[in-house]
């Protein structure tokens, strides 16, 4: 079981859409990997007493979480939050979601600054590091309930792009030197 991501197409239309390139473009977990962006495959269904996400948690002193359910129906705001979430931005902090169940897409830059589409299910806990420049969507399922994790007390504070004077943009650029 891995994470399927994919470059993606430049059509204007329905952010809900694969946008995929014909032919698809995969990218592999470890080209994901070398952008900072790390994945684990959980067992959703016991996320409230799960020794694995216990673990994990304890080992990235990821102390702080809520739970959130994207739909119009639960998420107060849910227009202009979702718009605000596909805004290109970045953050301070590393952002942690354990989807809980239904789907999800997070879209990052590669460092030709094409985007790259990640496909998100039940299970799947995605780390995207502080200062990538990011956006999220729901896909045309309309539907996810994702955990986030936070280290210490959370800053959820968003940077639109353009931020490339903001120091973490720049410490994040000098990480992709390494590799
Ligand atoms: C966030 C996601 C939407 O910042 O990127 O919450
Ligand atoms: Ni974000």
């Amino acid at each position: 079981m891995t994470l399927e991501a994919w470059y993606m197409d430049s059509s204007e239309e329905d952010q809900r859409k694969p946008h995929r390139l014909n032919p698809n473009q995969p990218v592999p977990l470890k080209e994901l990997n070398q952008l900072g962006v790390f994945y684990w495959k959980l067992n959703a269904d016991i996320y409230e007493a799960d020794p694995e996400l216990e673990k994990i948690r304890k080992e990235q002193g990821y102390t702080y979480m809520d739970i959130l359910s994207i739909r119009k129906d639960t998420l107060p705001d849910y227009e202009t939050k979702l718009k605000m979430f596909f805004t290109e931005h970045l953050h301070l902090d590393d952002e942690i979601r354990y989807i809980l169940d239904g789907r999800a897409y997070f879209d990052i830059r590669d460092k030709q600054d094409r985007w790259i589409r990640i496909d998100l299910g039940k299970g799947d806990l995605i780390t995207l590091p502080a200062g990538i420049y990011h956006r999220f969507t729901l896909d045309e399922t309309d539907y996810t309930k994702v955990m986030r994790l936070f280290v210490g007390e959370p800053v959820w504070k968003a940077y639109n792009r353009p931020a490339d004077d903001f120091e973490i943009r720049q410490k994040y650029v000098a990480s992709l030197k390494a590799f």
